[in-house]
């Protein structure tokens, strides 16, 4: 039997929550454990959830942006020949 337990993974979501999914422990500021349901969970950054410290999807309410910037995969460079096709004039 194996003892090892899947990382923990914390996602930005753009514009919105952060994603926990893993086996984490989540307490509130006095160090009482917040009981979870689910093992994905969505914690709010925007500060306008009624059931803090999760997402409640208020944040689409109140317009919260982030400045996060989706990468984008490089463009690919063309190898000669590979242009576009055209007809000889
Ligand atoms: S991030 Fe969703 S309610 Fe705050």
């Amino acid at each position: 039997m194996s003892t090892e337990t899947a990382p923990v993974v914390l996602t930005a979501c753009a514009d919105g929550p952060i994603l926990v999914r893993g086996d984490v422990e989540i307490r509130d500021a006095a160090g009482r454990v917040v009981p979870r349901r689910r093992a994905t969970v969505a914690l709010c950054r925007c500060g306008a959830s009624g059931i803090k410290p999760f997402c409640d999807g208020s944040h689409k309410a109140i317009g919260f942006r982030t400045d996060d910037e989706v990468p984008r995969p490089p463009e690919p460079v063309p190898a000669p020949g590979d242009g576009p096709h055209r007809d000889a004039p």
